[in-house]
């Protein structure tokens, strides 16, 4: 039988990146931010960004989660995601294709996996195909740059991505 390692106390005073109940690993990733961030308040635009780009759009539960996180009154999340055009509250296409164009992302090419899903779904970053099936969106680092480029495929991480890989995968969506 082999006994896991116990696990490396954290430091003193310091927060620790944790994941979440549902074990979703999205989360995991959201946590980073808001640590990178010292889960500053002042951080909350850029931790709803890392979020919308985790999840392709912000629902009720996530919003909270943010609040309680940064120790911001939810009413100011909420206030703060309806403000800005650039957030959603409601999911976008059937499918979400995120692309990170991180640096680590962006030097392994993930400008070709962007022009590749751009060509195939006739839609530019940003933007949903018409008949609502695929959403494209880019986003800045994912925390996944040692399998960059990295995309996130519904929800799911998926790495050293070619646009061949992922066009076959939308292919899939699409039909
Ligand atoms: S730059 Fe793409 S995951 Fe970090």
């Amino acid at each position: 039988m082999t006994v896991a390692p116990p696990e490396k106390p954290a430091e003193a005073g310091k927060p620790v990146a944790k994941g979440h109940p549902s074990g979703d690993n999205r989360f995991k990733m959201l946590e980073a931010t808001m640590k990178r961030h010292q889960y500053q308040a002042d951080a909350l635009i850029e931790v709803l960004h890392t979020a919308q780009e985790l999840f392709g759009f912000l629902e009720m539960d996530l919003l909270l989660h943010i609040a309680h996180s940064l120790k911001v009154p939810p009413s100011r999340v909420f206030g703060v995601a309806t403000f800005y055009h650039f957030f959603s509250l409601k999911p976008q296409g059937e499918h979400t294709c995120v692309i990170c164009m991180g640096t680590a992302c962006y030097v392994k090419g993930a400008g070709n996996l962007v022009a590749a899903i751009e060509r195939q779904c006739n839609i530019k970053a940003g933007e949903t195909t018409p008949d609502g099936k695929v959403s494209l969106i880019t986003a800045r680092c994912l925390g996944a740059c040692g399998i960059a480029p990295a995309v996130v495929l519904d929800g799911q991480v998926a790495g050293y991505q070619t646009p061949e890989s992922l066009t076959e995968i939308v292919k899939g969506w699409m039909s």
